[in-house]
């Protein structure tokens, strides 16, 4: 008796519980405009995606965090977690501000071979290094306000001690002297640091992460200078054999559609110094809202980047209330070779799949005027749209809402562009220059058309042509969008759209 009465008290206990889980969790991420298939912290403002380092099975995501509002404010380390790329679990915070200042962005690694002496027990550390930002100083105007400091974490990335030696580097007079990415060079058996100098990069070097040498300088006279340098990244990508570095340089403000934005340089790197093999300018994303992305440790020959999806000229006004802003989707990053160039590609992690419901195959759709919607149903949440046609032809597909609220994105053939105009899509006077029409070049010279459109709450992303070029765009309409409409002005065929709905990584 008492034990069937124990029995039915712990299920009611168990199924009590496990609703009132469920309900917790959908109010904290059912908010307006509260991204489904993104990482956001629960409360709160982030910025920068920072020591991203794959460990032990999991993906860790850092970033730049102030829990006490939801503008910008004394930074934190946040810290999630992932096994997939795509489900993320928020943890407590990782790093605090302290007496040196703010702690800024930064990169982590495990340190194997224990060349830093923080590992204990056989027990390999992690290391974080970030930008220590002095309030203090910054207020009364000196030079020396950024330093680089370091912490380990023995238990997984939990919990971090700081380093009693910090700073590692010391200011050298320069304002604007930031955002450490590290890498192990196997070719001088170094720790390399990429770190951000105003309008350049320094290279530093050390040989257990506590001592470092400065190396070089590279990009005073190259690439896109329209605003500071910020959050660079150094790492090789593999050509068919051919090793070829890339060295990420996010800028601030100076992007191609304004505010700020992510270049690349393609080149070599001989543990010392970078040679960069182009002189154009180029954008990893050339939308308005991928920004500060650069790519995780430890993933082998596998080089995944994240990026803050947002921009500086807006990121403290967009109309979310409990919380700002989010990453990117996850991206592989990879090279195509076009002429005598190397040109960067992004695609969507192949793990988007594990949110994939089933997907609807249209094919050969030639309607001037075609509405998806009395295909596929009501977009209800999100979703990913691909498209191939044999030729790339004029399109535009509109996402709207019942109050005449609309994003268009599209292809101008005439102009050889991509484009996303926000320009109706809803709340938009928050800031000026947000209801914009936005750009990219279409880089590839294939005669063929293959768009892949990443759709959230608030955000779309468009990978056209393999990855060649890429635009993230932010919107906020007063009521989602559900309809779904593609015109095709220019006669041509789509051989071939594919809806597929994705399921909410918080449900
Ligand atoms: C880039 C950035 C970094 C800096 C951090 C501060 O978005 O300005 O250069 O470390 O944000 O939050």
């Amino acid at each position: 008796m008492l034990k069937n009465f124990l029995f039915i008290a712990a299920v009611l206990l168990f199924s009590c519980n496990t609703k009132q889980e469920s309900k917790t969790v959908s109010t904290e991420y059912n908010d307006p405009h509260r991204p489904q298939i993104h990482f956001s912290p629960k409360s709160g403002w982030m910025n920068d995606p920072n020591g991203m380092v794959y460990h032990n099975g999991t993906y860790h995501l850092f970033f730049q965090y102030y829990p006490d509002s939801t503008v910008w404010g004394p930074m934190h380390w946040g810290h999630a977690t992932s096994t997939d790329l795509v489900h993320w679990k928020e943890l407590p915070i990782a790093l605090y501000p302290d007496s040196l200042g703010y702690i800024f962005s930064g990169s982590a690694v495990v340190d194997e071979k224990n060349t830093s002496g923080f590992g204990k027990d056989g027990k390999a550390p992690m290391i974080a290094i970030f930008t220590h930002h002095d309030m203090a100083k910054e207020k009364t105007g000196q030079t020396d306000v950024e330093t680089q400091s370091i912490a380990y974490s023995l238990d997984e990335g939990a919990t971090w001690t700081k380093y009693d030696g910090n700073p590692v580097v010391k200011n050298p007079d320069i304002r604007d002297f930031r955002d450490p990415k590290v890498h192990w060079n196997e070719q001088t058996s170094k720790w390399i640091m990429t770190l951000a100098t105003k309008d350049r990069i320094t290279f530093y070097s050390s040989p257990n992460f506590k001592e470092w040498t400065r190396e070089s300088d590279f990009g005073s006279d190259v690439g896109a200078h329209g605003g500071v340098w910020e959050c660079p990244d150094l790492f090789a990508l593999d050509y068919n054999g051919q090793k070829v570095w890339v060295l990420i340089v996010n800028i601030n403000p100076g992007g191609p559609n304004g505010g700020s934005a992510t270049q690349y340089f393609t080149g070599q790197f001989d543990g010392h110094t970078f040679t960069p093999y182009q002189t154009d300018t180029r954008w990893i994303d050339y939308g308005p809202d991928e920004y500060a992305g650069i790519t995780w440790s430890n993933t082998g020959d596998r080089k995944i980047f994240i990026g803050w999806m947002s921009n500086w000229q807006y990121a403290n006004l967009v109309p979310t209330e409990k919380w700002r802003s989010a990453t990117t989707i996850a991206r592989e990053l990879g090279l195509q070779k076009i002429g005598d160039k190397f040109l960067v590609t992004s695609v969507t992690v192949k793990e988007l799949s594990v949110i994939e419901e089933k997907t609807t195959t249209l094919t050969d759709i030639a309607k001037a005027s075609f509405g998806l919607t009395e295909k596929v149903g009501k977009l209800d949440g999100p979703a990913k749209i691909t498209m191939a046609a044999d030729a790339i032809g004029p399109f535009t597909l509109t996402l709207a809402n019942e109050v005449g609220e609309k994003l268009q994105i599209g292809y101008d053939a005439t102009l050889k562009e991509y484009f996303i105009d926000r320009s109706q899509s809803g709340k938009i006077d928050f800031e000026k220059g947000f209801g914009k029409k936005h750009i990219s070049p279409r880089l590839s010279v294939k005669p063929n058309m293959d768009i892949t459109l990443v759709i959230d709450d608030a955000s779309v992303e468009l990978f056209a042509d393999g990855g060649l070029s890429v635009m993230t765009e932010i919107f906020f309409p007063t009521e989602n969008f559900t309809n779904i409409t593609l015109q095709l002005p220019g006669n041509q065929t789509i051989k071939t759209l594919q809806y597929t709905p994705l399921k909410s990584i918080w449900k």
